[in-house]
């Protein structure tokens, strides 16, 4: 839904270089000049700085990193891709709102995303480290024209576009199998995907994104800082969330159009190309056992593909993998 505040957001967008009288935003909100100044002051509560000139009008000199939904539809040119966001300074996590939303027909796009998550779950059940304003922590539905099958190469399809993003920053982010975006030998991000489905048809997938943006090492949880890190402590600048947050979003549009229209292909020889590890020996853990081989990328499934000691393949579409640096 466009609301009066985002319209308004558009306007003064369109009017960065320029001032807009208070007279011209109501008749183009069809507001009255009173209710203009009120949305301003939200604005400016959300940490937008806005100039205010009499008998000029009003120019925005610069926009927030606190995230909010103004801040979000800020600059947002997405097509599909957060045209419904539901924004909260703290959540138990966006993944448990996203699903009952989803439940209740949330449309396709929609994103729930916190500031901060008391609660924040991982894969495997182990929980998210979710501190406010540094990270970014998003679910998005999704209500894809495949089905369940291909659920998983959605999941890598998400890795991709995520490394994307920080390659075209100058970040030389990794994956490693199936979906953690690695940095400097540490996880950098990770990718939760929970489905709801029949045996052939997808009643949605949420997509669940975990990225430390602006955490310092002493910020980052004692429990994981050996093997965790963040884009501020890796590339020793901080960073501005709200457009880190459109560029994914921007780059999940063109990755998902991608994988609509060819299929799987393309998507898994990029992700060869970030992957970790590729044509070296790991040391594979599955619930039963843990083996050692070599890594040889993934299949056309996104299934794991190691090649053992005796020459022979084996694919599994679900282990950990494990490795020394050399
Ligand atoms: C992993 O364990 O690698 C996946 C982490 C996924 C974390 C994100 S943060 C946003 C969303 N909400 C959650 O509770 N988890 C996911």
């Amino acid at each position: 839904m466009d609301t009066t505040r985002n319209r308004l957001i558009r306007i003064l967008q369109d009017h960065k270089t320029s001032y807009i009288s208070g007279q011209n935003l109501s008749e183009q909100l069809g507001i009255s000049r009173a209710a203009v100044w009120k949305h301003m002051k939200a604005l400016e509560a959300d940490g937008y700085e806005i100039d205010a000139v009499p008998r000029k009008g009003y120019q925005v000199r610069r926009s927030p990193d606190k995230l909010s939904k103004n801040t979000l539809n800020w600059k947002l040119d997405t097509e599909w891709i957060g045209r419904k966001i539901i924004f909260e300074e703290e959540l138990d996590s966006t993944q448990l709102l996203a699903k009952a939303l989803a439940d209740q027909g949330a449309v396709h796009g929609t994103v729930v995303i916190a500031d901060q998550q008391t609660s924040g779950k991982g894969t495997k059940g182990r929980s998210w480290y979710s501190p406010a304003g540094t990270g970014i922590w998003m679910s998005l539905i999704i209500r894809p024209e495949f089905g369940p099958r291909e659920a998983a190469q959605l999941t890598l399809a998400a890795a991709v576009a995520l490394t994307r993003v920080f390659r075209q920053n100058d970040i030389e982010a990794h994956i490693k199998w199936p979906n953690d975006i690695y940095l400097g030998g540490k996880k950098l991000a990770g990718i939760l995907t929970e489905m709801q489905a029949e045996q052939d048809y997808i009643q949605h997938i949420v997509l669940g994104i975990g990225i430390n943006i602006n955490q310092t090492v002493s910020e980052i949880n004692p429990d994981i800082r050996n093997k965790a890190t963040s884009l501020r402590i890796e590339t020793n600048k901080e960073w501005k969330r709200q457009e880190l947050i459109h560029l994914i979003w921007k780059e999940f549009e063109n990755v998902y159009s991608l994988y609509i229209e060819k299929g799987f292909q393309e998507i898994r020889d990029e992700w060869m190309q970030y992957a970790l590890r590729l044509g070296h020996r790991v040391k594979a853990a599955t619930p039963s056992t843990v083996f050692e081989a070599v890594f040889r990328g993934i299949g056309e499934d996104g299934e794991l593909i190691l090649e053992n000691d005796d020459g022979s393949t084996q694919r599994l579409y679900s282990a950990e993998l494990e490795w020394k640096e050399e």
